[in-house]
């Protein structure tokens, strides 16, 4: 059993979308032992998001992150890393196979509904800029 950090975007919760994106996790055999909903600070975003602050793309990303609430979550599975970045599809929803998340539910590449860490390393980065031990429950 491993661990992964997800994380519900703006344009997801904004649809009513937690339940279906959660469904989808669920069904994939991924169990949710941490989940809060909050905003995230500029801040906070900008430090999640440290790695791509050279891309032309920071500013719309942090924008679009602050905009509404976000659910993050911890996840809990075979191999979590692997498994969650499968059933979530690639980062642009047009090259993300059916029914994966972003096939199902994103926007754009932007607006892409979930994130999910990409190694297990930056997995337990991501849980620690959220979560304590003790919020995690298996
Ligand atoms: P995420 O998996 O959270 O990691 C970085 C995020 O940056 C990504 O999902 C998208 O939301 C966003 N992103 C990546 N590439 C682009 C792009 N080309 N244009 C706009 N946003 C992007």
């Amino acid at each position: 059993m491993t661990r992964t950090f997800s994380i519900i975007k703006p344009d997801a919760t904004r649809r009513n979308l937690t339940g279906a994106v959660n469904a989808v996790i669920e069904a994939t055999g991924l169990r949710i032992v941490a989940q809060k909903r909050v905003i995230l600070s500029k801040a906070q975003a900008e430090q999640f998001y440290g790695a791509h602050k050279e891309r032309s793309f920071f500013n719309e990303l942090i924008a679009q992150m602050t905009a509404a609430p976000v659910v993050v979550q911890v996840l809990e599975g075979t191999d979590a890393v692997k498994s969650y970045r499968a059933i979530m599809g690639d980062t642009n929803p047009e090259q993300a196979p059916v029914g994966t998340i972003r096939k199902l539910f994103a926007l754009s590449i932007g607006e892409n509904s979930v994130h999910g860490s990409d190694s297990d390393e930056n997995a337990a980065i991501e849980i620690a800029q959220f979560f304590t031990d003790a919020e995690i429950v298996g």
